[in-house]
């Protein structure tokens, strides 16, 4: 039964809605202004909030942004009246997933519920749900010519069915993520689905009581008890990715966590123990970081007990055209299109390229160049020219991705190449930092 709140400063509104929603299956809570429904998070667990956001005392803003501060808090949606089009603007900048305007139809309130709620509900479980889905609909496939992938390939089958932690190391797009999958994949644990954290996308406070979970009042905004990802990864397994995010704090409590299987809440004191292996990849150097005392050593060791290092594509220059053409018939099939070739001049061009992005550059660059083909066989002017070579035209202006290509550099520069600085300087939040590094294929800049 999906648990709503209803928070309005107008009575006859709480009760109707109340009686309405019941009816119609909801179980629901009301409150007559923020302070109340503060009070009755503090002690419940609901799933949507619907929120009035003109009310007296406490702003709806306001009652958002405590409400907010909760990482595990219910979805919110903001009611509004006509002439406040632009609050709900804001609420929805602050974190609300959606506004209905008054006056509104029931029917349309049960879809704004339901919508809130899946949304909600993105929380871990769901989540999970999407990885399994997407990896089943592309079953992902591992394509090794050269030596060492093939040599990582038998590494693989090996080590897979051990529950030994694995730690990979490559360039951004070498394919770690992809080795985790195939690992889990070969794994005894493969009926509960991969679990995968990205330390970088996640701030400092969250990461912790993402992965461990939080008991309610842990901290002044905590109203709810979460589960931690471990519990929900229990027999499974857990993909930490972009392992040098971690903040070091956290990492001495992971150290624990895989030497024991123990761990506590963020706020909690009972020990709770679960059985997970765990996978790590990054693309930074992690002796150079452990040299600067950015991350522990006692933790690099106790995940490096089986090793993987993939070398950069540019290093393995067999595996260009094997992978090239893995694509092409991907992307083909994908986008109905009868592309079958290459060009004789194209595979040329492509093996000599540095391919700075590795394989997901090559992925992009074929996908590309199938949507613009327009014959059986791929020609040289279905390539799009690397942007090294782009930026040297003569007389051409930047486009304006250059320009912010350029611009996140300088502020990456100018804050030693510290990520969280950098977003704060640049305005945005660290994951859209995180993804913008990913598509300018940055994610090796900020080594230091
Ligand atoms: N050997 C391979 N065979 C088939 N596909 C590959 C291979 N290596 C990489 N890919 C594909 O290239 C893309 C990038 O790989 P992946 O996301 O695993 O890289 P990554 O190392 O995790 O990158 P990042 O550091 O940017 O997160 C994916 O679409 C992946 O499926
Ligand atoms: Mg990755």
């Amino acid at each position: 039964m999906i648990r709503v709140l209803v928070v309005d400063d107008e009575e006859p509104m709480r009760r109707l809605l109340k009686k309405e929603l019941t009816r119609k299956g909801f179980f629901v809570e009301v409150a007559g202004d923020g302070a109340a429904a503060l009070e009755l998070l503090r002690e419940n667990s609901f799933d949507v909030i619907l929120l009035d956001i003109v009310m007296p005392g406490m702003n709806g803003i306001s009652v958002m942004k405590k409400m907010k501060a909760d990482p595990a808090s219910p979805a919110i949606v903001v009611l509004t009246g006509k002439a406040t089009v632009e609050t709900a603007v804001e609420a929805m900048k602050n974190g609300a997933c959606d506004y209905l305007t008054k006056p509104y139809k029931l029917d349309e309130l049960i879809i704004v519920i339901h919508r809130a709620y899946d949304f909600g509900t993105l929380s871990i479980k769901n989540r999970l749900l999407q990885q399994e889905l997407i990896r089943k609909e592309s079953p992902f496939e591992f394509v090794s010519k050269s030596r060492q992938l093939k040599d990582i390939f038998a590494l693989i089958r090996k080590i897979a069915p051990t529950d030994s932690p694995v730690f990979i190391q490559g360039e951004s797009g070498t394919g770690k993520e992809l080795i985790a999958n195939t690992i889990w994949h070969y794994s005894r644990r493969n009926s509960i689905p991969l679990i995968a954290v990205n330390c970088a996308t996640l701030s400092e406070n969250l990461i912790e009581s993402e992965i461990f979970g939080h008991e309610k009042g842990a901290f002044t905004n905590a109203y709810q008890t979460k589960h931690g990802i471990v519990e929900v990864a229990d027999k499974g397994t857990l993909f930490l990715d972009e392992i040098a995010e971690m903040p070091m704090g956290l990492q001495a409590k992971l150290l624990r966590f895989l030497d024991s299987g123990e761990f506590r809440r963020v706020g909690g004191n009972k020990n709770l123990n679960v059985d997970v292996r765990v996978i790590a990849a990054t693309n930074k150097d992690l002796t150079a970081l452990i040299g600067e005392g950015r991350f522990r050593e006692d933790l690099f060791y106790r995940l490096n007990v089986i090793n993987i290092h993939i070398p950069p594509l540019r290093e393995r220059a067999e595996d260009i055209p094997v992978l090239a053409g893995y694509f092409l018939s991907r992307y083909s099939r994908k986008l109905s299109k009868a592309v079958s070739d290459f060009g004789p001049e194209v595979m040329s061009l492509l093996s000599a390229y540095q391919w700075p992005g590795n394989v997901r550059e090559l992925e992009n660059v074929v996908e590309r160049a199938v949507i613009l083909c327009d014959s059986d066989t791929i020609g040289i002017e279905d390539i799009s020219v690397p942007p090294q070579n782009k930026a040297g035209e003569k007389g051409s202006k930047p486009s304006l991705e250059e320009m912010e290509k350029e611009h996140i550099l300088g502020v990456l520069r100018q804050t030693g190449g510290n990520q969280s600085k950098a977003s704060q300087l640049l305005g945005i939040d660290r994951k859209t930092l995180y993804l913008k590094l990913k598509k300018y294929g940055l994610g090796d800049y900020v080594k230091k």
